[in-house]
């Protein structure tokens, strides 16, 4: 089947976009999560949002998935307003949500469940994602005997496998580490190039918000607000040693080393990090 053609349709529109929880700590009270939040992510594009816990990215994309319909402003796909959960969007969550009785290949068809194929069309539209993340013989095999890498490898051709316009994803890599989250930031990026979907991202990890985006949105908390769109102009496939990827990065990072009194920053390990590792610097422990 063909990729996603870069149309209109598939751009992202979010317009004052506001967002109140019930405050628990107080009788009657509202907590402002978001306010007016302006963004628009372009159709085909990978748009990065990242930001210190709490700030609202969860809720930003709970309410772009459909989840949750109280909200003020306006969440639009290709103009019109989104209504309730649809498969047009997709979600990759940061822990994989396999079901455990579900082989790998019985996982990702889990996201055709409503989808108007044919069985035979289903098993194709399965095994072409099988390969796309590289899962390619571990078809049958049960979540418990594969890594978490590859388990959220699964997560991200189950996001996939029903042509979404938006892909959403949620610290897909936070629980993976150091060194199979760069392996799969690099497939990620890989499979966005081929299929041209529009991305949005929220991480706390400044290096894999400036490496995988064309744009990068850096968030502040309380409420949670828009701090400044950062473009990044730097052609794909990334390279994390390129000079200008890290005076991006550590341009962005400054944002938060400003914005935050006390950040713990840990110094590199004596005898310098693995290869691949991303320093310590660099996960800052909000
Ligand atoms: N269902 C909810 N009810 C009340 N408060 C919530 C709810 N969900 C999230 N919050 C609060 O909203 C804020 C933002 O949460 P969240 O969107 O999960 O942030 P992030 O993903 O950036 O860490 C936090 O202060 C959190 O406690
Ligand atoms: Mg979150």
């Amino acid at each position: 089947m063909s990729n996603a053609t870069i149309t209109a349709s598939n751009e992202l529109d979010i317009r004052a976009l506001g967002k109140r929880y019930a405050n628990t700590q107080s009788d009657g009270g509202e907590l402002q999560v978001l306010d007016h939040i302006d963004l628009h992510v372009p159709a085909g594009s990978f748009v990065s949002i990242v930001g210190a816990s709490g700030c609202g990215k969860s809720t930003l994309l709970r309410l772009v998935l459909g989840l949750d319909d109280q909200y003020e402003g306006q969440i639009l796909l290709g103009g019109q307003p989104i209504s309730g959960t649809g498969r047009e969007r997709g979600i990759v969550f940061q822990d994989h949500r396999l079901f455990p009785w579900l082989t790998v290949a019985q996982n990702i068809a889990v996201g055709l469940r409503n989808a108007p194929y044919s069985a035979k069309e289903k098993a194709e539209l399965v095994a072409e994602h099988v390969a796309l993340v590289g899962l390619g013989g571990f078809e049958r095999s049960w979540p418990h005997e594969i890594s978490g890498g590859m388990a959220q490898r699964v997560a991200i051709a189950r996001g996939l496998v029903n042509r979404p316009r938006v892909l959403l994803l949620d610290e897909p890599f936070g629980a993976l580490d150091a060194l199979t989250r760069s392996r799969l930031q690099n497939e990620l990026q890989r499979i966005w190039q081929k299929e041209q979907i529009t991305m949005l991202l929220v991480t706390h990890d400044v290096e894999e918000a400036v490496f995988l985006g064309n744009r990068v949105v850096v968030m502040q908390p309380s409420p949670g607000r828009i701090r400044r769109i950062v473009d990044v102009d730097l052609p794909h496939p990334r390279n994390r040693s390129d000079p200008a990827f890290i005076r991006l990065r550590d341009d962005v990072l400054s944002d938060f080393l400003d914005t935050e009194p006390h950040p713990r920053v840990t110094p590199p390990p004596r005898g310098g990090l693995p290869i691949g590792a991303v320093p310590q610097r660099l996960q800052l422990a909000w």
